[in-house]
């Protein structure tokens, strides 16, 4: 498929005429969806973006180690950048004439804004980002140096499990040998903790949720009347799994009017939108099965509650 359009028509075409139906959160972040994921970021519930700043502000020197011991001069990858916030305590602390910190990130914006940040807070640190598709990036980077490339925030717990193995399996493959990877994970925990992490008393992760059907109405001509629909948190502790879903509260019919189609829903019938995986250390020691990476070291927040695992490319 050429275009993110087009892409999208067909997915959403697929997703609601498939039982049961399904629209993928990657579709959530239009420019009200990354906002309110900045919002949902600073909620008292969502605990995730705290744990992993706490490790990044204080573990610098372990991250520090694990990722760079033995490099003489390295480019710092950064997967889906956001705002750099956690990333600049990394930033602080290498040394600036032995690396070049190269952002990807599909969004523009997201880009210019953290490049000027980096720039004005740590200008002697070289700076090139590229936009774009990671992997269509990846193979557009130099080659000349090691990599050391970070995936944080748990982004890897919502792909479904065989597409987060075969990402990873790509990405090891435009690794080279001693090259590190930095992966954030949410780590299983209680259900009294992780529930209201994705189902906020203020009902922002709802609104974001939700936002999938308000951007189908834009884009695609639809009629979703978001007042009958609502969000359906559910977190399984065996699995270690949150899902979310959208949830119909009356029998009715939707219509697609750029797709052509007319969707019906039953009360009570929902669609699923989102995975979230948690991890712990037998599923960490097992997410790079089938992979060259070797898993390093994991440096954990105080709590305990989130991990960053630091891996090596290694022969296979
Ligand atoms: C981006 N990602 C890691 C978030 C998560 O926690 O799964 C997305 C999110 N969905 C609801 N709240 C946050």
């Amino acid at each position: 498929m050429d275009n993110l359009e087009d892409q999208f028509a067909q997915e959403v075409k697929d997703g609601l005429t498939s039982q049961p139906k399904t629209l993928s959160s990657k579709w959530f972040y239009d420019e009200r969806g990354d906002d309110l994921f900045v919002q949902i970021m600073q909620l008292p519930e969502y605990y995730l973006t705290r744990c992993e700043k706490e490790i990044f502000s204080e573990r610098t020197e372990a991250l520090k180690a694990a990722l760079t011991d033995g490099m003489d001069a390295f480019d710092l990858v950064e997967l889906g950048a956001g705002d750099g916030t956690k990333t600049m305590h990394l930033l602080k602390a290498l040394d600036p004439a032995t690396f070049t910190y190269r952002p990807i990130d599909i969004s523009s914006n997201a880009l210019k804004l953290l490049v000027e940040r980096v720039g004005k807070e740590l200008p002697a640190v070289q700076v090139s980002s590229m936009q774009g598709e990671y992997f269509q990036v990846l193979e557009r980077l130099p080659n000349d140096r090691p990599k050391v490339i970070l995936f944080m925030g748990s982004n890897i717990g919502n792909l479904l499990d065989d597409r987060a193995n075969s990402f990873l399996k790509q990405l090891s493959a435009a690794m080279n040998l001693g090259d590190r990877l930095l992966l954030g994970l949410d780590l299983k925990k209680s259900k009294d903790i992780i529930l209201p992490a994705y189902n906020d008393s203020q009902g922002v992760t709802a609104a974001f949720n939700l936002n999938v059907l308000r951007r189908i109405n834009r884009e695609l001509g639809g009629d979703f009347d978001l007042d009958a629909f609502q969000h359906q948190p559910e977190y399984n502790e065996e699995e270690g799994v949150a899902r979310s879903f959208i949830l119909s509260t009356q029998e009715q019919e939707v219509h697609l009017a750029a797709l052509d189609l007319r969707v019906t829903f039953d009360e009570g019938e929902c669609i699923f939108t989102e995975v979230s995986r948690k991890y712990d250390d037998d599923s960490i020691a097992r997410i790079t099965d089938h992979t060259d990476l070797e898993l390093q070291e994991k440096v954990y927040d105080s709590k305990g509650y989130f991990c960053d695992a630091i891996f090596e490319k290694v022969a296979s």
